[in-house]
C-alpha cells in the first residue's frame, strides 16, 4: 500500500473505493493477473496480517487468509469476542497496539467511522473488509473480473439491481473512476446515498427494466444486509419487483453477465435458473478477490 504506483503515491489506506486512482487501480489489475498465474511465493514473508472482523464472513476472511499465506506471511483473525473493538478497548488503542506488532489490519465492522478511526491511529495500512457504507475490495475484485471478460471498462453498461447499499457505493464508486455506464434501480427509499449519487453522478431509478436496458452487466446484491435482520420482511415486500430472474435478463444484452458479491440469498434477489445459469460469473468473481486483494 505504500509502495510508488506509476508515480503516484498511494494512501496508507484503503477505507474507500475514493482512495484510489484509475492508474492505481490499473496496476492492481496487471499485478493481480500475474499473481493469478503463480499463487505461491515469498514476496510478504514474515508478515502478519491482522483481520478484525464484528460480522460474519466467508469470502473476505478466507481469501485474506489464503492470499498472505500463499504470499509466505501469516494472518490473525480476531472476532469480536477476542478483542471488543470500542467496548474492552477503544478503536484508537486497538490500532496503536497492533501497529506495534503486525505489519497491516483488515477490518470489518458495522459503523464506517470505525475503519476511518483504525486508519487515523494505526501506523500501518488498514483495508476495510466491508462497512456499512462501502466494500472496496469487493469492487476492485468486480472491476478486474469484468476487465479480465471484457477489457476496455469505459465501453461497459452496468446495471446494478436491488439495495443502494455498502456494495452498490463502491461499484459507483468504481464506475466514476473508470467511465463506466452504470444505472442503478432500486425501490423507492433504497437509494444510495445521495453523496454517492452525486459524487458519481450516475444515473439512479426505481426502474429495473430501464436500468438493464442493453447492459452488458447485471449485478446484484442481498436485500437485507448483516445487520438488518430485523427489516427482513418489509425488505421482501419492498424488493419484490427487483428480482434478477430470466425475465429481467431478456432486456439486457444477449451476452450479458450476472454478478453477485454472495452470499446469495437465493430465491429472493437472484434466481437458481440465473446464479447457476450460463450467463452468471459469481464463482468468477468470488475466486478474483483472492488474488486482488493479493494485489492490494
Ligand atoms: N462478498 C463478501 O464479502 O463475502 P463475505 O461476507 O462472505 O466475506
Ligand atoms: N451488502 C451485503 C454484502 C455482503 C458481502 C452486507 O453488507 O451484508
Amino acid at each position: 500500500m505504500r509502495a510508488r504506483c506509476k508515480g503516484h503515491m498511494l494512501h496508507k489506506d484503503l477505507v474507500s473505493l475514493w482512495d484510489v486512482t484509475k492508474d492505481n487501480a490499473l496496476e492492481l489489475f496487471n499485478y493481480a493477473s500475474q499473481l493469478k498465474n503463480n499463487r505461491i511465493s515469498t514476496k510478504l514473508k514474515g508478515k502478519i496480517l491482522a483481520l478484525i472482523f464484528e460480522k460474519p464472513s466467508l469470502r473476505t476472511r478466507v481469501t485474506f487468509e489464503t492470499a498472505i499465506y500463499e504470499l509466505g506471511g501469516y494472518a490473525i483473525y480476531l472476532s469480536p469476542s477476542d478483542i471488543g473493538l470500542g467496548s474492552r478497548e477503544s478503536v484508537k488503542d486497538v490500532a496503536l497496539n497492533l501497529s506495534r506488532w503486525v505489519s497491516a489490519i483488515v477490518a470489518r465492522t458495522f459503523v464506517h467511522e470505525t475503519v476511518l478511526e483504525l486508519a487515523r491511529h494505526a501506523t500501518i495500512p488498514v483495508i476495510n473488509g466491508l462497512s456499512d457504507l462501502e466494500h472496496p475490495c469487493q469492487a476492485l475484485a468486480d472491476l478486474f473480473t469484468i476487465y479480465e471478460k471484457k477489457g476496455d471498462l469505459s465501453k461497459i453498461k452496468l446495471a446494478y439491481v436491488g439495495d443502494g447499499n455498502n456494495v452498490c457505493h463502491s461499484l459507483m464508486v468504481g464506475a466514476s473512476i473508470f467511465g463506466i455506464s452504470m444505472r442503478v434501480a432500486t425501490p423507492v427509499g433504497y437509494e444510495p446515498k445521495r453523496e454517492y449519487v452525486v459524487k458519481t453522478g450516475i444515473n439512479v431509478s426505481n426502474d429495473p427494466y430501464k436500468a438493464v436496458s442493453n447492459a452488458d452487466i447485471i449485478y446484484t446484491d442481498v436485500w437485507t444486509s448483516m445487520g438488518q435482520e430485523a427489516e427482513h420482511e418489509k425488505r421482501i415486500r419492498d424488493f419484490r419487483k427487483f428480482q434478477v430472474n430470466k425475465t429481467l435478463l431478456n432486456h439486457a444484452k444477449q451476452d450479458v453477465h450476472v454478478m453477485h458479491c454472495l452470499p446469495a440469498h437465493r430465491g429472493e434477489e437472484i434466481t437458481d435458473d440465473v446464479i447457476d445459469g450460463s450467463h452468471s460469473i459469481v464463482f468468477e468473481q468470488a475466486e478474483n478477490r483472492l488474488h486482488v486483494q493479493k494485489a492490494i
